[in-house]
């Protein structure tokens, strides 16, 4: 079969290409850790309330220093919906829903999940700006999406 001497430079190029990307996803998985934020823990979402790990909601700090934001999810609130966190303290956020996906965004940060009932979805960020940043349902989760917003209050330390 004769393939024209570009065509054959185009399929190296575009051969070296994914060559690249596939490395850069084994990289950055295997050196940096990084992989999608939702682990494997699941939970009953019709009992949700009565389970002891988000039986009771808000900021806790953990006796290693660590700070825990425990979240509840549903249609169409955050529960809290405001917590407040130190800045420049990581902070552990767990959060499930009781109903449908959500999407748990802080806006100006890259705290970003998909919410899966029967899911725990578990991220750690650090504040490094005081001040109140917004949190958003960023998956349409019916006729009050809209209206789902939630707040961080981040306390520079004293
Ligand atoms: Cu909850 Cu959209």
């Amino acid at each position: 079969m004769n393939v024209d001497f570009y065509e054959k430079v185009w399929m190296w190029v575009a051969g070296v290409i994914i060559a690249v990307f596939l490395a850069m996803i084994a990289v950055s998985a295997a050196a940096y850790g990084i992989r999608p934020p939702s682990r494997i823990e699941m939970i009953d979402p019709a009992a949700v309330m009565a389970d002891p790990r988000f039986a009771q909601q808000g900021v806790t700090r953990l006796p290693d220093g660590r700070v825990q934001a425990t979240m509840v999810v549903g249609m169409f609130f955050w529960l809290p919906a405001e917590i407040h966190v130190p800045a420049g303290t990581p902070v552990t956020f767990r959060v499930t829903s009781i109903d449908v996906t959500h999407g748990f965004e802080i806006a100006k940060t890259n705290v970003n999940t998909m919410v899966v009932p029967g899911y725990v979805s578990q991220l750690t960020y650090t504040f490094d700006t005081p001040g109140e940043y917004l949190i958003v349902c960023n998956e349409y989760c019916g006729t009050g999406h809209h209206t789902m917003g939630g707040k961080v209050i981040v306390e520079a330390r004293p």
